[in-house]
């Protein structure tokens, strides 16, 4: 696989991250904080409080479906203590009398709320993405998120992207981190970030709009993108060679597609995690959850052949790996590993194993107890395996 598009010395610092403290100043994890000296950023803060920059604003109205033209203003939502399994809380959201009219047409199961063996999740029916959406994913995610920006050498992209570059998708972009962070490093950019749920943050850079949707589904944009980008979404991805398509269609020409990806199961290069381990089990155990779902999250490993067949060129693959605890040699591998052990929460799989293996949530804790012994052992040495391509759309493409 060539990396044309990926000048060396990227390629050399994804492949040997630097220290976070060396991350430029314009990609800095957004929280501070004075409590852990050595990751700052994960000392909890509420959403509220996350830093402002100059150009951040109260909340834009948010446009909650992208086939229908409606600005309305969701308020967040109430607090909501912990319930019995498989119920749908009441709507989370309170909307204005004239707002609510313009919401007709979106069922509001959307706007619901699942609450299901202490983890929340969202009310989505028919989509199969079973990872929770509640305050510990969320912290879950800002982690992941900073972990990423550690083995990319502080970088958001690796596409070679102009500098003033205007309209850019982030296909379920979760709390939004991704998003936010390219809004405030491209101020030129109109950045939209979809998901399931609506657990973005209030205030966020001007230049930065999220959309709750099922992107799953068919999409319909007034405009085309000058960048694509998703993350982490081997769980729920059923058909990448059909989003491939989507995404081909919706680029313009010269436009580029940048997917970032884990494979499980997860591997061990020396023997010292075998199918026999917790961790490696849970791995196996999610995988075919996910399976249960449709979803072959192994695909991820092998995504760049479908990339070619939708049309893209200059299709670059970068493979990357992260552990759990500081085994590696590597000084900048073992502190990003022993931060991504420390974020990682590995109740994300709870509805996993319950609603598609059928286990009891009893079943479930005893075992996701051993699976955190077991990572948290360095004599361990597990890692997933992570994968980075960049795609582009031929400049000489007839835009339809
Ligand atoms: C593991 S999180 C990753 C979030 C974000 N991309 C990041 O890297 O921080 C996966 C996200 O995909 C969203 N998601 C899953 N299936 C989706 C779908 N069909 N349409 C839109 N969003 C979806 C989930 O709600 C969740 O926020």
């Amino acid at each position: 696989m060539s990396d044309t598009s990926i000048p060396p010395e990227t390629l050399e610092k994804a492949h040997n991250p630097i220290e976070p403290e060396s991350i430029p100043e314009n990609n800095k994890p957004t929280q501070t904080g004075t409590g852990n000296p050595e990751y700052p950023w994960m000392n909890a803060q509420p959403e509220e409080e996350r830093p402002t920059s100059t150009q951040e604003v109260n909340t834009p109205p948010r446009v909650v479906s992208a086939t229908t033209i409606k600005t309305q203003q969701l308020s967040p939502p109430a607090a909501q203590e912990d319930s019995t399994s498989h119920e749908f809380d009441a709507d989370p959201f309170e909307m204005s009398d004239d707002t609510a009219s313009l919401t007709e047409s979106i069922n509001s199961v959307n706007y619901q709320y699942r609450y299901e063996n202490g983890r929340r999740y969202h009310g989505f029916d028919d989509a199969v993405y079973l990872l929770p959406n509640d305050e510990q994913e969320q912290e879950r995610l800002e982690g992941q998120h900073q972990t990423w920006l550690m083995l990319l050498g502080g970088k958001l992209h690796l596409s070679p992207l102009k500098n003033n570059i205007q309209n850019v998708l982030d296909v379920a972009t979760g709390t939004g981190n991704w998003a936010m962070d390219f809004a405030d490093q491209y101020p030129s950019a109109r950045v939209t970030g979809t998901d399931l749920s609506p657990i973005q943050p209030n205030f966020v850079p001007p230049n930065c709009t999220f959309i709750v949707e099922d992107s799953e589904g068919d999409w319909v944009w007034d405009e085309k993108f000058d960048f694509i980008h998703s993350r982490t979404l081997g769980s729920t991805w059923r058909n990448w060679p059909g989003y491939f398509r989507k995404c081909y269609d919706y680029l313009k020409p010269g436009g580029y597609l940048e997917i970032h990806e884990f494979t499980f199961p997860f591997h061990c290069d020396d023997g010292t995690a075998g199918p026999e381990n917790p961790m490696m089990q849970w791995s196996m155990y999610f995988n075919e959850a996910c399976a249960k779902g449709g979803v072959d999250i192994e695909q991820c490993a092998n995504l760049d052949p479908w990339l070619r067949e939708a049309g893209f060129v200059d299709v670059t693959k970068l493979h990357l790996k992260v552990g759990f605890s500081g085994w590696s040699q590597d000084p900048e591998m073992r502190r990003i590993s022993k931060f991504y052990g420390k974020i990682f929460d590995w109740g994300v799989s709870m509805a996993l194993l319950t609603r598609r293996l059928g286990w009891s949530r009893e079943k479930a804790e005893v075992f996701l107890a051993d699976v955190r012994k077991d990572a948290a052992d360095t004599g361990v040495h597990a890692y997933i395996p992570l994968y980075v391509y960049t795609a582009k759309r031929p400049e000489t493409a007839v835009s339809n």
